[in-house]
């Protein structure tokens, strides 16, 4: 008997870990089409519950509304003076004239500092707290069975933090940053032993999510049976700093950026070189200055305003080699083009090619018409315009690539091995980012 046993627990183990080894989990992306915000389907409280929190790539901690109607049986404060508080309050950067140390309500709870989302300027602190948190496993094919985070550290928070840009039905936000320890990838990874590495497909169909995966660096499987992992070209992910009082570029308490940034070292249309972006355009300072973010929740890519102007003059040049005429431009876009000329393909309107070139000339994210043309069909016109907009002449950074830029591309942060995975456009592959087969396999565990 007891060595049956013993056989058969050494068996269910090994089992385990070769399951285990295989495994991640997910979570849908799925868009508000008043707001253009990209959200993640979770499940929180006790009993479980569905949530839809916002998806940010920049944000240190995740929040939750705990203000309205929070009822939860597992969500505790966090002791003030316990290493988890220390922890929780060692990046923060509140007053900029003097470093931190822990924070604590008169009750003695755990309180640790937020960037408003939306107004990064602005700190406040909030009281942290603890509570389940669970998302489905995957074999990078299907979802299977919750996997639980019985602690997963979270910031409690008004809505209102908001104001009234959040769509309906949103109660929290999930905090993709970089190098956050409480970030959700962070904490997912951290409870069950999985790697450092996320990615995200948005997808383009109003219909149907996207999908992104927590702690696997493939496969990631769409129907019909194609491996977007296999599909990558990778490119490193650069630091940049983020100071304190960053308005008035106090060299203040430094420290890494939580954003993502990438070396795009020029643009192409159709193979001609727009912008070779110079060393000052290309570098980040030491102050957080310059250089190309990654950032869902910018709507359309933006360019610095020279880039923009000479970006603008290429793309309109070339489509008028295609006998493409500009139109009225339609504010904040300035080539639109009337529908009607336009061709549309499995790739969207068939316009010129952009390329963003990374760190060498075979390293480039390809920009088909799908995403470089949004179409505006309202009040007696119907046109495609170009969807990148002016960021001005002295931004934070010179290039923001948006979130339509990304939709229906797969992104693989790699935060183990400090690179971005990029597909470019999926459509290529004959597939989309809304083709993940969401049917549960309930053998999965
Ligand atoms: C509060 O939660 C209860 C039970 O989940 C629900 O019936 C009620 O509508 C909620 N109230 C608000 C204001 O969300
Ligand atoms: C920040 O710290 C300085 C120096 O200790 C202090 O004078 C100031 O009142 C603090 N500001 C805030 C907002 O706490
Ligand atoms: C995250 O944890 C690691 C290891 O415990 C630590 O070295 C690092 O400083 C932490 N990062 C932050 C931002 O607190
Ligand atoms: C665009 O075309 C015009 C007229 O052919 C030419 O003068 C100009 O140099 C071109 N600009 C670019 C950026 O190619
Ligand atoms: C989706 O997954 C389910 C469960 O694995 C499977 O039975 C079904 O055939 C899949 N759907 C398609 C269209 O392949
Ligand atoms: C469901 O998952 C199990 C375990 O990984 C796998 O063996 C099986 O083939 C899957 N079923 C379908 C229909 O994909």
């Amino acid at each position: 008997m007891a060595f049956n046993f013993r056989f058969f627990f050494f068996f269910s183990v090994s089992f385990l870990c070769i399951h285990l080894s295989f495994s991640a989990v997910l979570a849908p992306i799925i868009q508000d089409l008043a707001t253009r915000h990209y959200m993640l389907s979770l499940y929180t409280k006790t009993p479980l519950q569905p949530a839809n929190f916002l998806l940010d790539l920049s944000a240190s901690f995740s929040w939750v509304d705990c203000t309205t109607n929070y009822t939860s049986s597992t969500h505790h404060p966090i002791p003030c003076g316990s290493p988890l508080c220390n922890m929780l309050n060692s990046p923060a950067c509140f007053n900029c004239s003097e470093p931190t140390g822990p924070v604590c309500s008169k009750d003695s709870s755990c309180r640790l500092f937020l960037t408003v989302p939306r107004n990064r300027k602005r700190k406040i602190t909030v009281q942290a707290l603890a509570d389940t948190l669970a998302l489905p496993g995957t074999d990078g094919r299907n979802p299977g069975q919750l996997w639980v985070v019985p602690e997963f550290v979270l910031s409690c928070s008004k809505r209102s933090l908001l104001k009234g840009l959040v769509p309906r039905g949103v109660t929290g936000l999930a905090a993709l940053g970089r190098r956050s320890n409480f970030s959700l990838p962070a904490q997912v990874s951290t409870a069950f032993s999985l790697p450092k590495v996320f990615a995200l497909c948005m997808s383009g169909s109003p219909s149907a999510p996207g999908v992104s995966f927590f702690g696997t660096s493939g496969p990631y499987y769409f129907l019909p049976e194609i491996d977007l992992s296999k599909h990558l070209n990778y490119t490193p992910l650069l630091v940049s700093n983020f100071f304190c009082g960053s308005t008035t570029k106090l060299k203040v308490h430094p420290r890494p950026s939580d954003e993502y940034f990438i070396g795009l070292t020029s643009i192409k249309v159709n193979g001609r070189v727009v912008a070779q972006l110079n060393q000052t355009l290309q570098t980040i300072d030491e102050n957080g200055f310059g250089g190309t973010k990654l950032s869902v929740a910018t709507p359309y890519t933006m360019l610095e305003s020279s880039i923009y102007a000479h970006f603008i003059e290429v793309f309109v040049n070339e489509s008028a080699a295609r006998k493409l005429t500009v139109t009225q431009p339609l504010r904040p876009f300035s080539a639109c083009y009337d529908a009607a000329d336009i061709l549309e393909t499995r790739l969207g309107p068939d316009v010129p090619i952009i390329d963003l070139v990374l760190q060498s000339d075979d390293a480039f994210w390809r920009i088909f018409g799908s995403n470089s043309m949004v179409r505006i069909a309202s009040e007696g016109v119907d046109v495609w315009c170009l969807a990148f907009v002016d960021a001005g002449a002295n931004p934070q950074s010179s290039i923001v690539i948006g979130g339509y830029q990304m939709v229906d591309n797969l992104l693989q942060f790699d935060l183990e091995s400090n690179r971005l995975g990029f597909s470019s456009s999926v459509l290529v592959h004959e597939t989309m980012c809304a083709n993940f087969n969401f049917t549960v396999n309930s053998s999965l565990i």
